[in-house]
Parts: structure tokens; C-alpha cells; sequence
């Protein structure tokens, strides 16, 4: 089985092609940065426009870097939700318009559920699994049970991690995104010169904040002589980054009970999104899950991130099952994965 999958919810445009068997023909990646770098964010216009502008010719390197045609594949599979609407409305129009021409089923994939299946595309890892998936749009604890099944045992009261790394670096004066940087500047600071708060740690249940530890580097950053020393920076973003960890890493450990008590034949803990890529982070979480008797795996970093390849497997899964989708689906801006999931509170929660 051949699936071609589509990734254009947020600032990166991607095509791959991705076989039942796990291979990975080809995974083609655009990355916007540099449209939106002057912004010190992404700017939706220029997203749409830029995945509009790129998406046919990476369709057409993806197909050619695997040496396969429309007629080989089995079915087209893009993201249909939830990101970004102008991004999500060409992925979604381009998928249609290559299922029709070529006469093949058309898979509307949920972003989420492409990170959420990643670790059984790169380890091949049975259900359920536990994930955290942390990135500049979203971040979660979920119970994997299936495709199309998922239980959030948490997700952010406010900001996303990857958010408030952007938001930090931003503050102390480090270029967009934040979190590689901040990470950066971490590795030569002294995370204990300044205290900071650890979002929702010791609190009941599993859901994340870091709206108030952004505001407490906020004040601690007005608190300093400016412009901050590079000591002050690197100091700065060390505590910072070790407040995130020791944060999620507690909101982490609380999920991990509750999974193996409700899932005990589960035996994995899963991270995705681009905040994975945070060191201080995976060392944080390999610990907690060694401790709660579960296994830490992390796909490679360019699986980590979005891509299309996870779109494409999302649809090698579904497809499976027989899940397609009419040419008749309507994008969708939010689609929670746990639709039995309360609503969360704050202002920019995605899902
Ligand atoms: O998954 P991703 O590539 O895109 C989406 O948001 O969907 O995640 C990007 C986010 C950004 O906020 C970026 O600052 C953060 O991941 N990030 C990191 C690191 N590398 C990327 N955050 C912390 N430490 C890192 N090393
Ligand atoms: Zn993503």
C-alpha cells in the first residue's frame, strides 16, 4: 500500500510518500522560516500564500524522489485540520484535486493524530501508548488506545510549550523560534541564580500552564539592568528552561499514574512536536517514565516536527481500517482528538 500524505496546518509545506511496510520513499520538507523570521512569528497570510505558491512543485519532488506516479498510489492523504485555515485549505485542495484527477480514495487526516501515530511508523510500537506531544501550537498528554481513539488526560490551560519558548526568547532578545536558542543560551547559564515558578506542579490532575511563568520571566527581565548582560541571558533562559522541565515533567510523572493504572498493558511514553527537541526536556521525561515502569521513545527529529510523512502514515492507518473520507470534507480550524475531552479554559488553546 502506497499513500501520499500532505502537510501545510502551519509553517512548513510537506509531501511524502510512505508504504504500509514503514518504508519512507521520500519526505520533503519547506520550512517558512525565513518569509516569517521578520515577524518574530507566523504571520497566517503569508503562510497560506506560501504553501499555495510551493505546494505543487514539493508534491511533484516527493513523487519523483520515489519514483512513483499517481496511478501507483493507493489513496491521498492530507491534513484536514486543525492549524492554520488558509494552510489547511490548500493542503486539503491540493489532495482533492490529485484524488479526483487519479481517481483515488481522498484521506482527511487530523495533525494531531499524525503526531499522535508517529512512534508506530519509526518503532512499531503496539496500542496503548502514552504521548506527549509539546509544540508551538499544542501541548498534551494523551492515551493512545487506537486510531481514531484517544483519551487527553491533559492539555495547556493557555499557552503551548513551544509558545512560551518563542515568547521568552523574544523577551531576553533571541531571533524566532525561541526554543533551539533558548536551549542554547540554557547549556551556558545557571539555571539556580534566578527563581522562577513551576507552572501547576503538585497540582491535582494533568493539565499544563505557562502563561504565569512567562509573565514571571516578563517581570524578572524589567527587573534587570538593561540591555541584560549575555550572563544575564544565558542565566535567564537556564532557569526558564529548567522550570518548563521540571513543570511538564510533574504534570508527566501525574499522567503516567493515571495511564498505567487505567492501561496496564501500556508500555510506552511518547514524545512528539518540536519541543521534543529539548534536551533538558527528554532527559526530564526518560527519567519520569523510567520511574513509572514505562519505556521513553522519541522519533528522530525530523519526525518530531511536522512533516508529511506523518501525515502519509496517519493515512497508511486509517486506510487500513477503511477509514476514507467524501471530497465533500470541509477543513477544520479545531479538531480535538478526544472529543469527550472538556473544553480547554485559556485563550489560544488549539484543541
Ligand atoms: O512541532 P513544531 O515544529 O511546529 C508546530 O508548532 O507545530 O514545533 C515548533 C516549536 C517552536 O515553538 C520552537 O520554539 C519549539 O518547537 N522548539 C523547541 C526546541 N526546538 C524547537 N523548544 C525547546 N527546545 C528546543 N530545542
Ligand atoms: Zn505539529
Amino acid at each position: 500500500m502506497l499513500i501520499l500524505g500532505i502537510e501545510t496546518s502551519c509553517d512548513e509545506t510537506a509531501a511524502a510518500l510512505v508504504r504500509d511496510d514503514r518504508t519512507i520513499l521520500s519526505d520533503v520538507v519547506l520550512s517558512q522560516l525565513e518569509e516569517h523570521r521578520p515577524y518574530g512569528g507566523i504571520v497566517p497570510e503569508i503562510a497560506a500564500r506560501a504553501h499555495l505558491e510551493h505546494v505543487d512543485r514539493l508534491v511533484g519532488e516527493a513523487m519523483a524522489q520515489a519514483g512513483v506516479s499517481f496511478a501507483d498510489l493507493d489513496a491521498v492523504a492530507c491534513t484536514g485540520g486543525p492549524g492554520l485555515i488558509g494552510g489547511v485549505m490548500v493542503g486539503v485542495m491540493t489532495a482533492k484535486a490529485i484524488a479526483l484527477a487519479a481517481n483515488k480514495p481522498f484521506l482527511a487526516v487530523n495533525h494531531l493524530e499524525g503526531h499522535a501515530l508517529t512512534a508506530r511508523l519509526t518503532h512499531d510500537i503496539p496500542f496503548p501508548y502514552l504521548l506527549l506531544l509539546a509544540s508551538g501550537g499544542h501541548c498534551q498528554l494523551l492515551a493512545v488506545l487506537g486510531v481514531g481513539q484517544y483519551r487527553r488526560l491533559g492539555t495547556t490551560i493557555d499557552d503551548a510549550a513551544g509558545e512560551a519558548f518563542d515568547k521568552v526568547a523574544k523577551m531576553v532578545g533571541l531571533g524566532y523560534p525561541g526554543g533551539p536558542q533558548v536551549q542554547a543560551w540554557a547549556n551556558k547559564g545557571d539555571p539556580t541564580r534566578f527563581a522562577l515558578p513551576r507552572p501547576m506542579k503538585g497540582k491535582p490532575g494533568c493539565d499544563f500552564s505557562f502563561s504565569g511563568l512567562k509573565n514571571a520571566v516578563r517581570l524578572l527581565v524589567e527587573s534587570r539592568p538593561a540591555p541584560l548582560s549575555e550572563q544575564d541571558v544565558a542565566d535567564i533562559c537556564a532557569a526558564f528552561q529548567t522550570a518548563v522541565a521540571e513543570s511538564v515533567a510533574d504534570r508527566t510523572k501525574r499522567a503516567i499514574a493515571l495511564f498505567t493504572e487505567t492501561w496496564p498493558e501500556g508500555k510506552h511514553l511518547v514524545v512528539a512536536g518540536g519541543v521534543a527537541a529539548n534536551t533538558a526536556l527528554r532527559a526530564a521525561l526518560e527519567k519520569a517514565g523510567a520511574a513509572g515502569g514505562l519505556t521513553f521513545l522519541a522519533p528522530p527529529l525530523n519526525l518530531c516536527t511536522d512533516n508529511a510523512a506523518m501525515i502519509a502514515w496517519a493515512g497508511v492507518e486509517r486506510f487500513r481500517l477503511g477509514l476514507v473520507d467524501g471530497l465533500d470534507f470541509a477543513p477544520r480550524p479545531r479538531w480535538p482528538l478526544d472529543p469527550t475531552a472538556p473544553k480547554a479554559r485559556g485563550a489560544g488553546v488549539k484543541a
